[in-house]
């Protein structure tokens, strides 16, 4: 794995934001998989102010979203898609035909799973996948388990996560308590991987991830088999770290 340092948010997300868009460049209809959440935030509006410039055209790319919480439909507004609309893809020159996320209404999980797990396979897999980290170690709603997951799946959420998330939600019991998520395998078959991490309460997830073993009781330690990681991180999400890595 390769370590880039930076020295906040700020300059997390402006990296980031530069391997996003070196990536488009080069091949305009790449296969972004991308992630929702705090963290790529700053990211999408780099990347929005670049498209916005001429910069970056991404007219051709297409976009596999990590997650989407069950129950919720497309137009709610703690909905993964519509944050992906409102952050992101409204203010760039995307086709929206050329977007993708699970679909959380949908109720049968086996028919959801296959066919988003088809979606990928259709594109041809993942160019550069984005990830952000949960504080307990997840990446994308892969949670903590007993073994990793393979596809798309249905997972319970746990309550540290739940207890995490309910800051975007009016209150704690309006949050789903199960999501669709983008299964390791497929995270992992991406051709790159960069993940980004900020602020001290990341600290834990990011040593537990990367200082020590690799095992599904930490999601994102898996990423340390990946031939083509990086991790962009802040120094207070490095304080744990040191220079172990
Ligand atoms: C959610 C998302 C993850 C994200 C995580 C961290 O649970 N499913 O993809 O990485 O939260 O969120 P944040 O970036 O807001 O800390």
């Amino acid at each position: 794995m390769r370590l880039i340092r930076a020295k906040d948010y700020q300059d997390a997300s402006r990296k980031v934001a530069n391997i996003i868009s070196a990536q488009v460049i080069l091949k305009p209809d790449c296969v972004l998989g991308l992630a929702t959440g705090s963290s790529p935030l700053g990211a999408y509006s780099q990347l929005i102010q670049w498209c916005e410039k001429g910069d970056v055209d991404f007219s051709k790319t297409k976009t596999v979203n990590l997650d989407e919480y069950v129950g919720l439909a497309a137009d709610h507004d703690q909905s993964y898609a519509y944050f992906m609309h409102h952050n992101f893809f409204a203010h760039i020159n995307i086709d929206p035909n050329n977007t993708n996320l699970p679909n959380g209404t949908e109720a049968d999980a086996a028919k959801e799973c296959s066919r988003y797990d088809k979606v990928i396979r259709d594109l041809g897999g993942v160019d550069l996948q984005l990830l952000g980290i949960g504080a307990n170690g997840h990446i994308g709603f892969n949670e903590p388990a007993d073994a990793f997951s393979t596809g798309t799946n249905r997972v319970d959420l746990t309550a540290s996560t739940i207890d995490a998330n309910s800051r975007f939600f009016e209150n704690k019991d309006l949050v789903p308590h199960q999501a669709y998520t983008m299964g390791m395998m497929a995270i992992m078959q991406a051709e790159r991987i960069v993940m980004i991490a900020t602020g001290a309460n990341k600290a834990q997830a990011v040593y537990d991830a990367f200082c020590g073993p690799v095992t599904p009781q930490v999601p994102a330690s898996i990423l340390q088999l990946h031939p083509d990681f990086a991790l962009v991180a802040d120094e207070a999400a490095l304080s744990l770290v040191g220079d172990k890595l």
